[in-house]
């Protein structure tokens, strides 16, 4: 099977029937789509398929032949995050993070079809979308700031150095941290 995963093309051995999620987490690494449910239900393994928001624990790799694919890692990195990934971190819209590259690129995907979506429109896009802990107030503020284009250079440029760096290291002797 042949795909084209965040911009690079790749041959990959993992058996035709076996889901896109195995393939892009056991023979890529790639592991920011997650195994959740594994049944269609949470959307924790959401990537986008030639652009559009697929979960990937449904998906057999030989239905995507040839397909581009892809992750959060393409969207943007520790100081140069894409406008919807700044918004997620500057509005509080996660916790564990568990839930959010599925969010974010559903997200990501609805703006570029509807740049100014309602607040109906957000939670009919998004209500596939299971979160365990944050709760979904700040998840839709995110959402409604990313379309917006609230999101503040600071937020963009987030992780730069990150905060261990910026913060004191504290060891605890005998802590497991
Ligand atoms: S892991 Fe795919 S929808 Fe839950
Ligand atoms: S941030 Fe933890 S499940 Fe959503």
């Amino acid at each position: 099977m042949r795909l084209t995963v965040n911009g690079i093309e790749r041959e990959l051995s993992t058996r035709p029937l076996d889901t896109l999620l195995n393939a892009l987490r056991e023979e890529l690494g790639i592991t920011s789509p997650k195994a959740g449910c594994q049944q269609g239900g949470c959307g924790a393994c959401t990537v986008l398929i030639d652009g559009e928001p697929r979960r990937s624990c449904l998906t057999p790799l030989v239905a995507v032949d040839g397909a581009t694919v892809t992750t959060v890692e393409a969207l943007g990195e520790p100081g140069n995050l894409s406008p919807v990934q700044a918004a997620f971190y500057e509005q509080y819209g996660l916790q564990c993070g568990f839930c959010t590259p599925g969010f974010v690129l559903a997200t990501t995907a609805m703006l570029e079809r509807n740049a100014n979506p309602s607040r109906e429109q957000i939670l009919e896009e998004l209500v596939g979308h299971v979160c365990r802990c944050t709760g979904y107030v700040k998840i839709v503020a995110a959402v409604e700031a990313a379309a917006r284009g609230d999101v503040s250079e600071a937020a963009l440029e987030a992780g730069a150095t990150g905060p261990s760096r910026r913060e004191p290291e504290v060891l605890v002797p005998g802590s497991p941290a």
